[in-house]
């Protein structure tokens, strides 16, 4: 009997930040099991620590507790440069604010986790050459990006979290920034690329016509994570606008 294949299992994740004489449970006791190729979208009021939770899953921060299991792996076991290298092969991280380095061109945005991995040319030029003309880039490659509009600079940040085509992507409101026909094209163009290479996408956003996208809705309330649609399974319990 063929056994569900996840590439994410978070188990009771809590996150808490101490500010002077209170603590803020961020994240708390968060369960989620993802199976690889599955599109997840979060929702949520702000503050209800949506990117807490997504940075904790990544590995772009700690949990205080639980455990986070990426691709059968224990990543809150690891420690920071086995987990950046993790990292760096598997997942790919899409902020919602592109967080590009202003001294750098386009291209060398890109081409970062390449660098970071050491990967030889040979290994991304195939994926380099169907980003760029994918996300319709090839003329602004040599760019800065305070000479990019900011669709552009959003998808460069596309091509930065795919390069090293990683199977886990997460997606911070990748669209937050950007008018609804900016948005509506980034993220027609996520979904094509990660269609194509068969990449888990785990997404937060506030957009319902963007999370309607996904075989499942989770809620982030004050911390706990729930379902709250499952368009593969069929529980369709009405989502209720913020
Ligand atoms: N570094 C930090 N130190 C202290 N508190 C923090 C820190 N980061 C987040 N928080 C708090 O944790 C809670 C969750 O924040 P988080 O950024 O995860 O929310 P969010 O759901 O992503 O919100 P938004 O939709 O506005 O982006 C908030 O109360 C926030 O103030
Ligand atoms: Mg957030």
């Amino acid at each position: 009997m063929a056994t569900t294949e996840y590439m994410l299992q978070t188990e009771s994740v809590i996150k808490q930040y101490r500010q002077s004489e209170s603590v803020i449970t961020a994240v708390n006791r968060a369960n989620i099991k993802i199976e690889k190729g599955e599109f997840v979208a979060i929702i949520g009021s702000s503050g209800s620590g949506k990117s807490t939770f997504l940075h904790i899953c990544a590995g772009l921060d700690r949990a205080n507790a639980g455990r986070i299991i990426i691709d059968g792996q224990d990543i809150t076991k690891m420690h920071a440069d086995e987990l950046g290298r993790f990292r760096g092969e598997k997942m790919g991280f899409i902020y919602q604010k592109h967080n590009l380095i202003p001294q750098f061109t386009a291209l060398e945005n890109i081409l970062l986790p390449t660098m970071m991995c050491n990967k030889p040319e040979m290994s991304y030029q195939e994926s380099l050459r169907e980003l760029v003309e994918c996300l319709g880039l090839s003329e602004r490659l040599h760019h800065l990006p305070s000479e990019l509009s900011g669709g552009q600079c959003q998808r460069v940040a596309i091509a930065r979290a795919l390069i090293n085509n990683p199977q886990m992507l997460f997606a911070d409101e990748p669209t937050g920034n950007l008018d609804r026909t900016n948005a509506d094209e980034v993220l027609r163009l996520l979904l094509k690329i990660r269609e194509t290479r068969g990449q888990t996408l785990l997404m937060v956003t506030h957009d319902l016509s963007i999370a309607e996208k996904a075989d499942r809705i989770f809620r982030m309330d004050n911390g706990v994570l729930s379902l709250e649609r499952d368009y593969v399974g069929g529980n369709k319990k009405t989502v209720v606008s913020y």
